[in-house]
């Protein structure tokens, strides 16, 4: 694997022309996404400032162009009209004033009546590499112009590490107020939010002090990425907690998740309703973004997610100069006491043949339905809502076991196991010829109170995305399949669909 200078990491990107060649070669990998937005060369990571404003969704992930390396990182710009087919707009941020001389890093997007404001973390290095993190503003116009408006609205904080980022805005209606909320570190390693309060979206910022969230006092190092939505009534907090083992998730220690329950912008106070929930139960997912607006009166609630991990590697795609994608964008609603992410109804559009599952093999690209134990064979599972409705009154006990990327003998594969006694639906990704990260563990699983009764699967060149009971459960993973690896096989009493999907997106070089 290449060994990077810091000075390679972090050389500015100045003439397009520069990563040309880098575009054409990746350009030739088996593993490029055919319907996932995927970086143009170089490493992508967290989602930021998605939003929809006139007209368009607008998405802009983390950028570092040199390869697959955390290098100097920019904001890169992707617009869609549908969430389904996205087009590449270019960079947007770039990290050249003194206070984001070492990247832009992630944040979030105000739309208003004039521009996009868009709100990251300038991250500062001086030359004894000593980070100061300012939080910044962009006005990207509707001309596509970006204007930084400097200087920047605040620094950091005294009394916490250098470890404060990833600005989340938020208008509080109540009291026409604007927060924004910061991910941070307390000195003695604890992670915490940060909130600061104004009337003005770009000026009179002040800290109001760090938010209280009882019963989470201790847990994990550092809160990367927070934001406080609010989905069907309810207030619900994400972040990402890191250095800390949960249950089902192997030796991995970055989740992304979120805690249900209310916002009291009064008191600074989250009240937690409810325990922590894993917001993707598979191995590859972090750092997720929502753009939760008023639309045409109607509220939409949409998260996608970075499909990778930080001390992560990736090195089938690595070794080819770059890394990382999005993941699919979910509705998301919610259910009881969890969140329900579903894919989008929309997505039925990239539905192209319908293939015969008795061949037992996986097309690259596909989407793959599946209607367990007692249901299967019964009706049309194309009205997933109305099939849903019917199956909870009449649940599935019965074991089920699905191997997506088998070889040609019908050896190997990712496997997917409910076992009905105990309940759970487990992922194990150890059978497949390319692994990686195994340090992490390489089995991840999850409780089904009521049975398993759906899978809608989403297969890319590279990645497998696994929606459980309509959305009640997500499993998100990269997989990097070799040529021989693309049969499925299946044990248990289950009706199988599988349609090939269509190209989303396209891999213009557009710098
Ligand atoms: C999360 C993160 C953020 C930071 C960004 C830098 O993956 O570490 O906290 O802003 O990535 O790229």
């Amino acid at each position: 694997m290449k060994e990077w200078t810091r000075e390679e990491k972090y050389r500015v990107l100045g003439d397009p022309e520069e990563i040309r060649d880098l575009h054409e070669n990746i350009q030739k990998s088996n593993y490029r996404q055919i319907f996932h937005v995927q970086p143009v060369t170089g490493l992508l990571n967290d989602p930021n400032g998605f939003v929809y404003h006139n007209g368009e969704w607008h998405l802009f992930y983390q950028w570092c162009p040199w390869g697959a390396v955390h290098g100097l990182k920019y904001w890169y710009h992707v617009v869609s009209k549908d969430l389904i087919k996205w087009e590449n707009l270019g960079v947007c941020i770039r990290p050249d004033t003194e206070y984001d001389n070492k990247g832009a890093y992630s944040g979030s997007a105000l739309p208003t009546g004039d521009a996009l404001y868009l709100y990251y973390t300038g991250n500062h290095r001086d030359r004894n590499w000593l980070r100061t993190p300012y939080t910044l503003v962009v006005a990207l116009k509707d001309n596509g112009e970006p204007e930084k408006i400097l200087p920047p609205l605040f620094g950091p904080e005294a009394g916490y590490t250098e470890h404060q980022r990833d600005p989340k805005i938020i208008f509080n209606e109540e009291n026409q107020t604007y927060y924004i909320i910061i991910g941070a570190q307390t000195y003695d390693k604890h992670g915490c939010i940060l909130v600061y309060r104004s009337k003005d979206p770009l000026e009179g910022w002040e800290f109001a002090g760090q938010l209280k969230v009882p019963g989470f006092e201790d847990f994990g190092s550092m809160w990367e990425c927070p934001s406080i939505e609010r989905i069907s009534g309810k207030d619900i907090l994400i972040f990402c907690p890191q250095h800390l083992k949960l249950d089902g998730r192997g030796d991995s220690i970055h989740h992304n998740g979120y805690i249900l329950g209310r916002m009291d912008f009064d008191t600074l106070t989250f009240h937690p309703d409810g325990s922590f929930h894993v917001l993707d139960f598979g191995f590859d997912s972090y750092a997720a973004e929502c753009a939760a607006q008023k639309l045409m009166n109607k509220n939409a609630a949409v998260l996608v997610a970075w499909m990778g991990l930080p001390d992560a590697a990736y090195p089938v795609t690595d070794e080819e100069e770059w890394s990382g994608c999005l993941t699919l964008p979910r509705e998301l609603t919610i259910r009881g006491r969890r969140l329900i992410q579903k894919p989008l109804e929309s997505l039925k559009k990239l539905r192209g043949e319908a293939v015969d599952p008795a061949k037992h093999r996986l097309p690259r690209e596909c989407e793959m339905e599946v209607i367990c134990g007692n249901e299967a064979g019964v009706g049309d599972a194309a009205g997933a809502d109305s099939l849903v409705d019917r199956l909870t009154l009449d649940v599935s006990r019965d074991n089920l076991m699905l191997s997506l990327f088998t070889k040609p003998d019908g050896s190997g594969g990712l496997h997917l196991t409910f076992e009905a006694r105990a309940g759970v639906i487990e992922v194990d990704r150890s059978d497949l010829t390319n692994r990686f990260n195994t340090q992490y563990g390489e089995v991840r699983s999850r409780p089904l109170e009521a049975g398993l009764r759906h899978l809608r699967i989403f297969i890319d060149s590279s990645s497998v995305e696994i929606f459980v009971n309509d959305g009640d459960a997500v499993f998100t993973s990269r997989v990097f399949p070799t040529e021989e690896e693309h049969g499925f096989a299946l044990e248990g009493r289950a009706e199988v669909k599988i349609w090939t999907l269509e190209k989303a997106v396209r891999d213009d070089f557009v710098v």
